[in-house]
């Protein structure tokens, strides 16, 4: 753990010197239980986002990540919130404050083997070593696993934002933590999923153009989601947001790519023709594989 030290030898023993934001000097701040110093400065130029960053990014060595709690444990990852702060600084100043979701990846003992073996085809594991104890399931092989799935996310969702793709911004990763945009309100409310949202025709009608386009700009850079449901939507202030993104599927490499992107678009359709929205899935499967560049 760093501390910043207490340059001043004149203040008496006794006295816990508070934050004062005119002199950093005089700051003896250590984090509390559920805090940690920023893991934004330890991160090297390829474990942070792509450019260009976004304005709310919190990039100072003095801030702080303050863990608010558990958004929601799914099947392969805990979704935590986190605010990353600068003490004493002006949360209101863009760069000072920021509320993040850390999803951070449990034991691959919880997840889906045989459903990950078939997203992993023709994407190299770079270490033997690695890749075999992946294969043997040795506890090293676990944890190698999830590291692996923190990467990939971490790596999907940094190359859909440089597609120009509806995704949380992604901050960084850290071994098995994925930081990225919160999307929700600012007092730690998550947005609703889209299996949640009630909505008019209309606006219907409007999200499923907004996730048909996601999928166009995926399919225009040969990419598939691999697992998109409306529980993988979120609905933020009438905008889609796709979230899980560590299965994307590379359509040209992985054989079973278009196999994947065809299950998009069957659930895609089924939820909204359930809604009674029509959409007839054999169609925008055709259309988007029209779009890949082979
Ligand atoms: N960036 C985010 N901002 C707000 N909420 C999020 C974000 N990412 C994920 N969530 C919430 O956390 C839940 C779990 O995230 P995600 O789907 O990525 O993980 P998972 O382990 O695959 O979960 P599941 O098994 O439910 O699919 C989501 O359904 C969503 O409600
Ligand atoms: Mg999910």
């Amino acid at each position: 753990m760093r501390s910043i030290v207490n340059s001043r030898t004149d203040l008496p023993a006794f006295t816990t010197p508070r934050f004062d934001a005119g002199d950093l000097a005089f700051q003896d701040i250590e984090p509390g239980e559920d805090q940690r110093w920023s893991t934004w400065p330890a991160t090297t130029p390829s474990e942070r986002g792509p450019e260009p960053r976004p304005d709310w990014l919190v990039t100072s060595a003095a801030a702080i990540d303050t863990e608010l709690g558990v958004v929601k444990s799914g099947k392969e990852a805990d979704l935590f919130l986190i605010e990353r702060a600068v003490p004493g600084a002006d949360a209101a100043v863009a760069g000072n404050a920021v509320l993040l979701a850390a999803k951070r990846y449990r034991g691959a003992e919880h997840s889906d083997f045989h459903r990950s073996q078939v997203y992993t085809e023709g994407r190299g594991t770079r270490r033997s070593r690695d890749a075999r104890a992946v294969a043997k399931g040795t506890s090293f092989g676990r944890e190698v696993a999830k590291v692996q799935w923190a990467y990939a996310e971490f790596e999907a969702l940094s190359r859909l934002t440089e597609l120009g793709a509806a995704v949380p911004y992604p901050v960084q990763v850290a071994g098995t933590e994925v930081l990225m945009e919160f999307i929700g309100d600012a007092h730690g409310v998550a947005a609703p999923r889209l299996a949640q949202v009630r909505a008019t025709p209309g606006e219907l009608r409007e999200l499923f153009h907004q996730i048909v386009d996601f999928m166009h700009t995926l399919a225009a850079g040969g990419l598939a989601h691999g697992d998109l449901s409306p529980y993988n939507l979120l609905v933020h202030d009438g905008r889609i947001v796709v979230i899980d993104l560590p299965q994307v599927v590379d359509l040209v490499s992985n054989p079973q790519g278009f196999d994947l992107l065809h299950r998009d678009c069957v659930n895609v359709c089924s939820w909204f023709t359930r809604q009674r929205l029509e959409c007839d899935p054999e169609e925008l499967f055709g259309e988007l594989v029209g779009m890949v560049a082979m």
